[in-house]
């Protein structure tokens, strides 16, 4: 008899009410087989942020991205149409292309197969010599691409419900804090590669328990006192009025009366406005392995060059508020192997104050539902 392993975890004393729950046990974050099932049941169904949408604009313009192990390639052909496909040749498998461009057609690197930006074949060396040979069976094959609030996303499912549906009220609730972001432009990008697994930096984005000990900065730009956490759906809002336009994070020579506010979209992207002017920051968050993680934080402004304040604040992100978290994600990832825990307490007060966790409660109900372990 063949009897496919499953690896079922105990969720010890999580609980469906955020008030009584405890966290995900520890072995949720470092379990290669528990990451095995989140690639099938969480990142290839669900809608995964690739870009803005102004990146891919013009026709001929593509650009690749990485769900998880599955590379994408992401086009607008000549016709105007967004398409994305899974970046790999129909012959023998080849990478097709490399980072982000302007192209014609696409040209495979090792037999030089030749594809329309639609996805079909266009020519392959040699094939009127090759009996039986079919073009059609060998063009791209699709992923579902969607745009939604100025992004692209796309979705490995083909079956999967459109994202505008699934995401609520998220759209509008963004326009309420910077009604401009459709038109923003790309300005610049950071790279993190973490040694934690993906739900624990998420984890980090989704509470401000830690943010008074461990961002004094961050507490002076907001008035942290008054952050918010509220949790919708496959969202969470994370919303704070200004603090004080002289403090120690960065130089704000205009928009310090902007509120900080940002959202968290299942299952690993976040999308942050900071006090400012007109501004956007996206924060996503992939998983390359079971305890590994390849974080990008793309900036977006009314110019693609950042002005000298612009700078100050992504200065501020890369040198003082990232190595922040990722110490704190790092010293965790270490500490899950710990023979002395295995699964803590979700701190959920009722008036779910700034210091609540209840946004993790939020995301790690999701995870264990869409894993088939909470009903
Ligand atoms: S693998 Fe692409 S042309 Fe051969
Ligand atoms: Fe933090």
């Amino acid at each position: 008899m063949n009897v496919v392993a499953r690896h079922v975890c105990d969720i010890g004393k999580f609980d469906r009410d955020p008030e009584k729950s405890y966290t995900l046990p520890a072995a949720y974050y470092t379990d290669a087989g528990i990451y095995e099932r989140e690639k099938e049941a969480i990142f290839f169904k669900s809608w995964n942020y690739v870009c803005h949408g102004s990146q891919l604009s013009d026709s001929g313009s593509y650009i690749t991205c990485k769900v998880t192990d599955q590379n994408i390639v992401v086009m607008r052909a000549q016709d105007g149409i967004l398409r994305a496909f899974y970046n790999v040749c129909s012959h023998r498998a080849h990478e097709l292309v490399k980072g982000c461009g302007r192209a014609n057609i696409l040209t495979c690197p090792y037999h030089a197969w030749t594809y329309h930006l639609d996805g079909r074949l266009r020519t392959a060396v040699g094939q009127k010599r090759v009996d039986g040979f079919e073009s059609h069976e060998f063009g791209l094959k699709p992923v579902q691409v969607e745009e939604y609030a100025g992004f692209v996303f796309v979705n490995l499912d083909l079956g999967a419900t459109p994202l505008h549906q699934q995401a609520g009220s998220l759209v509008d609730d963004m326009k309420n804090y910077c009604d401009i972001v459709p038109t923003l432009k790309f300005s610049h990008r950071l790279t993190y590669e973490i040694k934690a697994n993906w739900k624990n930096v998420v984890d980090n984005f989704l509470e401000c328990y830690h943010c008074t000990i461990a961002h004094p900065a961050f507490v002076d730009l907001v008035d942290i006192h008054r952050y918010r956490t509220k949790v919708f759906g496959i969202y969470s809002s994370h919303i704070s009025p200004p603090g004080r336009s002289n403090n120690s994070a960065y130089h704000l020579n205009s928009g310090g009366e902007r509120e900080f506010a940002a959202w968290w979209l299942w299952p690993n992207v976040t999308f942050n406005i900071f006090p400012g002017p007109a501004n956007i920051t996206v924060l996503h968050i992939m998983p390359t392995g079971p305890e590994t993680t390849y974080e990008t934080l793309d900036f977006f402004f009314t110019e693609e060059k950042p002005n000298e304040d612009e700078w100050s604040a992504i200065r501020y992100v890369d040198d003082v508020l990232q190595p922040e978290d990722i110490g704190l994600v790092e010293s965790v990832q270490r500490g899950l192997h710990s023979k002395g825990y295995m699964q803590g307490r979700l701190m959920v007060d009722s008036e779910r104050t700034f210091n609540s966790e209840h946004g993790l409660h939020h995301f790690h109900s999701l995870v264990l539902e869409k894993l088939g372990e909470l009903k």
